[in-house]
């Protein structure tokens, strides 16, 4: 990675300000002199997110993540740290130097299969559009009632039926053969041969938020099997991690204050053509985590349009719980049935999928809905079952008012005591923790492992410079037991003398793939209540060095119960000697 010179980073830095920058991606509450919100890289329930307007740094006290503007951005908007300095960049105005960002790409392997999909995307494209009006997909596409300008938009393209179109052409275009097949599109045949993928199909490619192709699926212009075939995973395309047409949803969700999540790739493509463009598509996987949190980034409302048929509505419906787990309000909407939101749009039109949008039900009404129409109410046996699926759901919304009042609701359908359904609930709650998916509350994703007395001396150290010089006449770095914390305090030994006045941030850029900024911004933004500094100090000290000899003594004794056993006599001796003299030392 080309590697942007330090005084870019602080200038960039110096022009931006991270409460201005973070509050355009979350909502951020003034809690002292900080800012508090709810962490938006891991799931909680209480704002351990806290962003110094002071320091110019956040960190969560949850996961800790954490760091300066850049890392945030990067973090955030799941992109390199280079993007999000050119991002930061073009906000504040800040020329950076001419990096050829193609030829960046181009070398890595990453960039290379981007480049391919896309060259491969033109390809389908061009093809799609030479083709005669009496051609196969021409009429396909004209009884799917696709708008020319729609087919451009989402780059909709076709492959012919030969069995090596994109393979000649990707080969006549210089790309290696061996990318080629990292990209997914050609396959390997027999006796060395390779074959193209996608043949005589429509295709559909798939890009990520900020456009960029990920990979293909591809639907058959007939009623043969597979209907589609898609893109096997990549170094870049992991097929649960991304929403279909997201990248041009994503400004009208903002806008719209949700957003509408369907099945299938003509669901989305046939309400933008009819202006209704806050509309994604899960491509018929039940959604995943990864999903919903991409999603979380635009908004926390969300209506499920189904496709209108049995298929798998319960297990569709324990993915919705995913939602909620995730603190997002989920609808659901029905449509009449055998119908997705491609052929409803086609027969009701825009008005009609927006007033059956309009009326969808809130997730626990569906759900209830669905039950009640598969258990009969007569019996105790059946009541219950209805119950605890129903306390799936209900365990899982957050607000207390509502999950209260959901239960209200439940047990006088049901016409059972509330009491009985929140004795249920509780039971519930032991229960399911066994298999609990990956996000259980507040629990730290990473822990960082620095010693109280390690963390208030750095805090310390890195609030005033006359306390780094205190420390240099008494420590070395080499006294600190974690390793980047070493780093941390070699950097601030090493600063001038000069300096009067420690930047943290900047700090974070100068030691940059030494030390985590996650470090240096948990040590930054952790609240102490130090009355007493030089005392404390002092205290820190003799505290590390005492865990030093601690440490030493320990490594002394292991050797010397080995060379004792090893019959080591001489050695043995050496280590006693050693040992004793560390004791004296210490007392
Ligand atoms: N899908 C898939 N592979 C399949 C079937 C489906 O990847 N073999 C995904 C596709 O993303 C598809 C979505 O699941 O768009 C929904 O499937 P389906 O409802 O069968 O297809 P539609 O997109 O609605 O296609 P059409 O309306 O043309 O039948
Ligand atoms: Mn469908």
């Amino acid at each position: 990675m080309a590697k942007i010179p330090e005084h870019i980073l602080n200038e960039i830095q110096d022009r931006s300000d991270i409460v201005e920058v973070i509050s355009g991606y979350i909502p951020l509450r003034p809690a002292g002199r900080n800012f508090k919100t709810l962490c938006p890289f891991h799931h909680e329930k209480t704002p351990s997110f806290i962003v110094s307007p002071d320091k110019q740094i956040y960190h969560c006290f949850g996961c800790h993540s954490g760091g300066n503007v850049f890392n945030f951005v990067k973090e955030y908007e799941k992109i390199d740290f280079i993007d999000a300095v050119r991002m930061l960049a073009g906000k504040t105005g800040v020329k950076l130097p001419a990096y050829k960002k193609e030829s960046r790409e181009e070398d890595s392997f990453v960039g290379t299969v981007y480049s391919i999909n896309d060259i491969a995307a033109n390809f389908y494209s061009s093809l799609l559009e030479r083709a005669p009006a009496s051609s196969g997909v021409r009429r396909y596409v004209e009884k799917r009632g696709i708008e020319e300008s729609v087919l451009k938009k989402f780059r909709v393209g076709c492959a012919d039926a030969s069995w090596s179109s994109l393979a000649d052409y990707l080969l006549k275009r210089g790309v290696k053969i061996d990318m080629s097949l990292k990209a997914g599109l050609i396959q390997k045949g027999k006796q060395g041969s390779f074959y193209d993928l996608f043949r005589g199909r429509l295709i559909f490619p798939i890009c990520d938020v900020r456009g960029r192709i990920l990979g293909f699926g591809a639907r058959v212009m007939d009623d043969s099997l597979p209907k589609y075939i898609n893109s096997p995973e990549t170094v870049i395309y992991k097929k649960s991690q991304h929403l279909y047409g997201l990248n041009f949803a994503k400004p009208h969700i903002r806008e719209k204050g949700f957003a509408i999540i369907t099945e299938g790739y003509l669901d989305v493509i046939t309400s933008h053509q009819y202006g209704i463009s806050n509309t994604i598509s899960s491509l018929g996987t039940a959604l995943t985590l990864e999903q919903i949190r991409l999603l979380r980034r635009y908004t926390h409302n969300v209506v499920m349009v189904y496709d209108a048929d049995q298929a798998g509505e319960m297990a569709t419906l324990r993915g919705l719980d995913l939602f909620l787990e995730e603190g997002m309000n989920v609808k659901v909407a029905t449509l009449d049935k055998g119908h997705d939101p491609d052929s409803f749009i086609r027969k009701f039109g825009p008005r009609g999928f927006t007033t059956a949008i309009k009326k969808a039900n809130s997730l626990f009404d569906y759900k209830l809905g669905l039950l009640n129409e598969k258990f009969t109410k007569d019996e105790p046996e059946q009541k219950a079952e209805i119950v605890k699926e129903m306390l799936l759901t209900i365990r899982k919304v957050r607000n207390s008012v509502i999950k209260a009042e959901y239960i209200k609701r439940l047990s006088q359908g049901l016409s059972i005591k509330e009491d009985a359904v929140w004795d249920e609930l509780k039971k519930t709650k032991k229960k399911v923790r066994g298999y609990e998916l990956r996000t259980t509350d507040d629990e730290p994703r990473t822990t960082i492992s620095i010693s109280p007395a390690e963390k208030i001396l750095l805090k310390l150290m890195l609030e005033d410079v006359n306390v780094v010089n205190t420390v240099k006449n008494s420590l070395q770095p080499f006294d600190f037991k974690n390793p980047q914390i070493r780093h941390l305090v070699e950097a601030l030994f090493g600063l001038d003398s000069e300096d009067s006045f420690i930047d943290a941030t900047k700090l974070i850029n100068y030691l940059e793939d030494r030390v985590a900024p996650n470090v240096i911004s948990f040590i930054v933004n952790e609240e102490m209540d130090i009355k007493d500094k030089e005392r404390n100090v002092s205290d820190c000290i003799r505290t590390i060095k005492k865990e030093q000899r601690c440490e030493e003594l320990k490594d002394i004794q292991n050797r010397l119960i080995l060379a004792q056993k090893n019959g080591f006599e001489d050695e043995a001796k050496n280590l006693l000697e050693q040992f004793s003299k560390l004791i004296k030392k210490g007392a």
